[in-house]
Order: structure tokens, then sequence, then C-alpha cells
């Protein structure tokens, strides 16, 4: 073995060395900065009054039905599977936490006018093992001084409002990066 073998191998093992450590650095990187769509089972809830998206106050609601909205998000989100309820009552909203609150990977709550005034709802969210979102189409600040109190908000992860329909398809991403 002569010296001219031993210095080849150095530099050798030297530049093994430094592109695994920059693939390293490399891979570390792209995990916090490229946002990603995760395998995720997630539902979201609707409270009262959400079954009349597209007639009601189209001003602030916009015009498009949930059904319609949920066959595009379905299609932007291939990887995801997205269920809906709604119901107008309190209780069928708890029921519907539950069942869905230990199994799924994250719920997207739109509680309606319950937001403001539910400690039930806030008590349920509490209990649960899967993350809840709190969602609003409208920005829920801009609006009367009575919808800028959220009961349910401390056992939420996070909230999104004021997106319009958009606020659904925020929080499937903000799910992604949980
Ligand atoms: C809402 C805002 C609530 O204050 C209101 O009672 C709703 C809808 C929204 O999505 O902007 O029903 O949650």
């Amino acid at each position: 073995v002569t010296a001219d073998n031993i210095l080849w191998i150095l530099v050798c093992f030297h530049l093994i060395s430094y592109f695994c450590i920059l693939q390293f650095i490399c891979k570390d990187t792209s995990k916090n900065d490229i946002w990603e769509e995760r395998d995720m089972k997630v539902i979201i809830i609707n409270g009262p009054n959400l079954n009349l998206l597209g007639v009601r106050e189209p001003e602030i609601y916009g015009s498009l039905s949930m059904d319609t909205f949920l066959s595009q998000l379905r299609e932007s989100y291939p990887n995801c599977t997205i269920d809906y309820y709604q119901s107008n009552v309190e209780g069928e909203l708890i029921n519907k936490l539950q069942e869905t609150g230990f199994s799924y990977d994250g719920i997207i709550l739109n509680a309606g006018a319950y937001t403001h005034t539910s400690i039930a709802l806030l008590d349920c969210i509490r209990s649960l093992q899967t993350p809840v979102i709190e969602v609003h189409i409208s920005n829920v600040n801009d609006r009367e001084d009575f919808r800028r109190h959220s009961m349910i908000a401390p056992a939420c992860k996070g909230t999104i409002q004021g997106f319009g329909l958009n606020s659904y398809r925020l929080a499937i991403e903000a799910l992604s990066l949980l």
C-alpha cells in the first residue's frame, strides 16, 4: 500500500462523509419547509344554520352550497378521507364529537352560534383525544361584539376564521402539519 493510495482512500472517505451530512441537513429542512398532504381521516362538523349555506346571508357566507364545496375539497385532497356531519341540535353535535373524537385524525368544527354559548361543547372537546380545529367562515371579530367570544376556543388546537369556505381548506392543511 503506497502513500498515494492511503491519501486517495482518505479523500474518498471525507467526500462520502460530507455527502452524507449534506443529505441529512437537506432532508431535515425540507421536512419543515414543504407542506405535504398526510393520509388522514377527518370529519367536518357543522352546527346550527350551516345547512343553509349558499342561501343564508350570502353576503356573509357566500353563495356556494356545502355539497358543492365538499366535492371540490375532496378533489383537492385525494389522500384525505373527509367525512361530513351537520346538525342544528347541540346534543347531536356532542354525540358526533364523542363518536369520532377517539378514532379520527382530526375534527374541523364550525359550531355556528353554539361557539359563543356552549359550555357543553367546551367540556366535550376537552374530553376527546382527536385534535379539534375551530373554524368560522366569517371573521367573527369584525361583526357583533357577542361573536368575539368563543366558549370552545380554549379546548381547540387553534382557530381559523374569516377566509370564507376556504377556512375549512386551511384547517385541513393545519391538521396535516400536526
Ligand atoms: C359562524 C359565525 C357564528 O358567529 C355564527 O353564529 C354562525 C357562523 C361562521 O362560520 O362564520 O352560524 O360560525
